[in-house]
């Protein structure tokens, strides 16, 4: 048998906990797959005394993660601190440049720093792998970076954050507001003490950034992704999707366009009936759509240790079959120095459907006033509903139109017509129409 695949772990906590005792576990397992045992040589965290329900005394320890990367007694480096800079960085960094193989679950770093780290991983002959980065425990960068040779993506797009989909989940089936679901889902523990992170699209945006350079052979482009949070979506929005045959959902989508790559994050209608809009809860899901497949749908856990270990023992066992010259390509689907820079299409030039929400005052013309601006930046109208709203001192109305496909930038002239028209009580509220299988 081969020899034994030297493993060292930096960072013990949720994720990395979880993968060591999962190659304790199931080491046997590991090894009749692999041809080769798999062992965790060294460790590094913050403090050596915590208890992290797993035995890893027989691993040397490191206070330092970067010095753990350059020990000649590990083959593979396996990343699970987190941080975009700091200690994953400089240790991820290091390693590669020792010439050890490494596993990242780290999106964050990716996102940031993955083209130049790439490029190290390619100089050096090493495999750089980040299945986990992406929807945790969803074999997505696998299917794209192998399943998927020859096809061309015309898009991808997908529920990549769990705690946002958690939360329209129960706002939608209990009829709560955004604010309560959000304290249930700190208590419970499904959203950090600062949600800011995951409920403004930050998340779902870096593991965006990362798909869209796999799908698209482009340099990674994090900064440059259009993103729009949940925390403005209400029970008003979620009845009237549900009315109109949709449901509300954070989807990150990458898209290729006449005019460039649209990278967007935002809260979407999609068709109540299609694949993706069955994804309820922390789980996440992955929509690929190419020439010669047609639309892939890949859901499941996008978190949680159990779930993401799988995914990072899932990249240490392909590091174990690999042999010298027989790997799996370069990191991400092409050589780091022929991904193309990345070519921005403008958000004012998506094309798409849209629902917009208008509260009014309930006067004559007031309907009349915004047609005649729909109609004036040529947006034709699928469907047009008012409703009053009940219990306001003052008469108001609810006015909701779905627009066949359109313009961001015409629908944007359009609603800035209407509330400089002064016929708007309360903030007009927009939310994107996206096609789904
Ligand atoms: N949790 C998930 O469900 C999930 C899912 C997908 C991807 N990820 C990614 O996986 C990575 C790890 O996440 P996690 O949830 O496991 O984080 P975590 O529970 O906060 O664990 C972080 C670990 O890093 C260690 N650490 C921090 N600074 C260090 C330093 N300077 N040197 C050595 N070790 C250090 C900590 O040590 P101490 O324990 O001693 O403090 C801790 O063990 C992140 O990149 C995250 O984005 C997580």
């Amino acid at each position: 048998m081969a020899e034994a695949l030297r493993v060292g772990i930096a960072g013990l906590g949720t994720v990395g906990a979880s993968v060591a005792r999962v190659l304790r576990d199931k080491a046997a397992e590991l090894t009749r797959q692999c041809g080769r045992d798999i062992v965790v040589t060294a460790v590094s965290a913050r403090n050596q005394k915590r208890d992290r329900g797993v035995d890893v005394s027989s691993a040397k320890w490191f206070d330092d993660p970067v010095k753990m990367a350059q020990t000649a007694d590990i083959d593979v480096f396996v990343e699970l601190i987190g941080g975009d800079e700091g200690p994953a960085r400089s240790s991820v960094k290091a390693a590669l440049e020792a010439g050890r193989h490494v596993v990242t679950a780290n999106k964050a770093l990716l996102a940031k720093h993955g083209v130049a780290l790439a490029e190290i991983a390619e100089k050096r002959g090493v495999l750089l792998n980040y299945e986990a980065a992406v929807a945790g425990g969803i074999p997505v960068i696998k299917t794209m970076r192998e399943a998927m040779a020859g096809n061309s993506v015309t898009r991808v797009f997908g529920i990549l954050n769990g705690t946002c989909n958690y939360i329209l989940t129960r706002m939608e089936a209990e009829g709560i507001s955004f604010d309560a679901c959000l304290k249930d889902a700190q208590r419970l523990g499904y959203a950090e003490a600062d949600p800011t992170f995951d409920i403004e699209g930050h998340d779902t945006a870096h593991k965006l950034s990362i798909l869209t350079s796999l799908a698209f052979g482009t340099k990674i482009a994090a900064n440059d992704i259009y993103m729009e949070g949940i925390s403005n979506i209400t029970q008003a929005d979620i009845r009237a999707a549900g009315d109109l045959g949709y449901r509300i959902k954070l989807l990150g989508v990458a898209q290729r366009t006449d005019s460039g790559i649209e990278q967007r994050v935002h809260p979407t209608m999609v068709p109540t009936a299609s694949v993706i809009a069955q994804v309820h809860g922390v789980t996440n899901a992955v929509a690929i759509e190419t020439d010669i497949l047609g639309e892939l749908l890949l859901s499941g856990p996008g978190a949680g240790g159990n779930a993401t270990a799988s995914a990072v023992i899932g990249d240490i066992a392909d590091i174990a079959k690999s042999r010298p010259g027989f790997q799996h390509g370069p990191v991400f689907g092409r050589p780091a120095k022929e991904l193309k820079p990345y070519k921005k299409a403008q958000m004012r030039s998506h094309a798409g459907g849209y629902f917009i929400r208008l509260t009014v005052h309930d006067r004559i013309g007031v309907f009349a006033a915004i047609a005649k601006r729909m109609a004036d930046n040529d947006i034709s109208l699928e469907s047009i509903v008012q409703h009053a709203v009940n219990g306001e001192a003052e008469a108001q109305k609810t006015v909701i139109l779905v627009t066949h496909e359109t313009t961001e930038a015409a629908v944007r002239k359009a609603v800035d017509g209407i509330t400089k028209d002064g016929h708007l009580t309360d903030k007009p509220q927009v939310i994107r129409i996206e096609r789904a299988g």
